[in-house]
C-alpha cells in the first residue's frame, strides 16, 4: 500500500515558499491559551492567482506520549476565485494544552501538492 507520508514535502521555509510557517510561543503554562498563526509564503511569497493557490491548511497538536494527534482546525479556502476574490493562506487559531507536545501544520498547493512543518511546544505545569 502506498502511504501519504511519502507524499508530504518539507524544508526550510526561508528558501521554500510552500513550507507552512508556524508562529507559536516556545513555552506556555498548563491551560494557558496558545495562539498559533500559520502562513504560507512568508519569506518568499507563494503565487496567489486563480490558477495557482493554496487550497487548505490544517493544524494538529500531538501531546507528548499520546498515540494520536488532535486536529485543532481545518481551514479550507473554498471562496478562492469567487467573484474575483483571492483568499490568502493565513490562519490564526488558539487552543489550550496541559501537556507539552508538537504543533504540526499541513497545507496543499493545487499545483505543487502536500507540505508540512512542525514546532515543539513546552508546557509547564
Ligand atoms: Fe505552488
Amino acid at each position: 500500500m502506498k502511504s501519504l507520508n511519502g507524499l508530504y514535502q518539507s524544508g526550510d521555509w526561508k528558501g521554500e515558499k510552500h513550507v507552512p510557517v508556524i508562529h507559536a510561543p516556545e513555552s506556555v503554562k498548563a491551560g494557558e491559551e496558545v495562539e498559533v498563526k500559520v502562513v504560507i509564503g512568508e519569506e518568499i511569497p507563494h503565487p496567489n492567482t486563480l490558477e495557482h493557490y493554496i487550497s487548505w491548511i490544517k493544524v494538529y497538536y500531538h501531546p507528548e506520549g499520546a498515540k494520536f494527534p488532535v486536529e485543532i482546525g481545518n481551514y479550507d479556502f473554498s471562496a478562492h476565485g469567487e467573484s474575483d476574490l483571492l483568499t490568502e493562506p493565513y490562519i490564526v487559531t488558539r487552543f489550550k494544552a496541559n501537556k507539552p507536545g508538537t504543533i504540526l501544520a499541513s497545507s496543499y498547493c493545487n499545483i505543487h501538492g502536500l507540505w508540512e512543518n512542525s514546532v515543539e511546544l513546552k508546557v509547564e505545569g
